[in-house]
């Protein structure tokens, strides 16, 4: 079975801006007096900002139930985040994903950003391929966050396709529980015992062609 459309998540999948959260997120645990490593990191891909936030807060062993000091600490990080995304180029998209996605749509098949990041337009303008996309539901557009299947069920009726039509790209181990919970199948890009749940998982989208949808 071939599926009608492809879903891509966008930070680890698209381009590498997975870098620029955990520097962003480094400085502000930094800020409160702790060390946040590359494995606490892990955890937070895919994963919204304030959910993010309250991971991180875990992992120093800070209580902070002031909801506005919360948010004020959300927006430092974002902050530091897009001042890192808004020297972007290019060159930043990951290899092969420019391929990739123009082989799809020679072989009729959609594509579509589904992304929980509220910075989805800036960055897919500042690489330049935000055409390409024939839908973008992103952070701005959902209420809950991934493991919730709403991003992608939003990304398929946007499309016009049924969920069980779809194919998902994904890095985090939330977003493959997302993509699953949606009834779509999905492919891990990235680490296969980080991506456990996935139908397959792919290293790279270098050399990658149309058999690789087909399941
Ligand atoms: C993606 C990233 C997460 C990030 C989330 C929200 O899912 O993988 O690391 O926290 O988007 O991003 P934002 O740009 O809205 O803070
Ligand atoms: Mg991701």
């Amino acid at each position: 079975m071939r599926p009608k459309a492809c879903i891509f998540d966008l930070d680890g999948v698209i381009v590498d801006t997975a870098k620029y959260h955990y520097l962003a997120w480094k400085r502000l645990a930094k800020e409160l007096g702790f060390e946040f490593t590359e494995k606490d990191n892990e955890r937070l891909k895919g994963v919204s900002r304030m959910a993010s936030l309250e991971i991180l807060l875990s992992v120093g062993g800070i209580q902070i139930d002031d909801a506005s000091v919360k948010e004020q600490l959300a927006d430092k990080k974002n902050t530091w985040y897009v001042e890192y995304i808004s020297q972007m180029t290019k060159d930043e998209i990951l290899p092969g994903v420019e391929d990739f996605l123009k082989m799809l749509k020679e072989n009729g098949i959609k594509i579509a950003i589904g992304s929980a990041s509220k910075n989805t337009m800036t960055i897919l303008n500042r690489i330049g391929i935000k055409d390409i996309f024939d839908a973008i539901i992103d952070g701005t557009k959902i209420t809950k966050a991934k493991p919730d299947p709403e991003v992608f069920l939003k990304a398929a009726q946007e499309l016009n396709v049924r969920p069980e039509e779809c194919c998902v790209f994904e890095d985090a181990v939330a977003g493959i529980e997302a993509a699953k919970a949606a009834g779509m199948k999905v492919i891990g890009v990235g680490d296969p015992s980080i991506l456990k749940g996935a139908d397959k998982v792919i290293q790279s989208f270098v050399g990658q062609g149309i058999e690789l949808i087909e399941f």
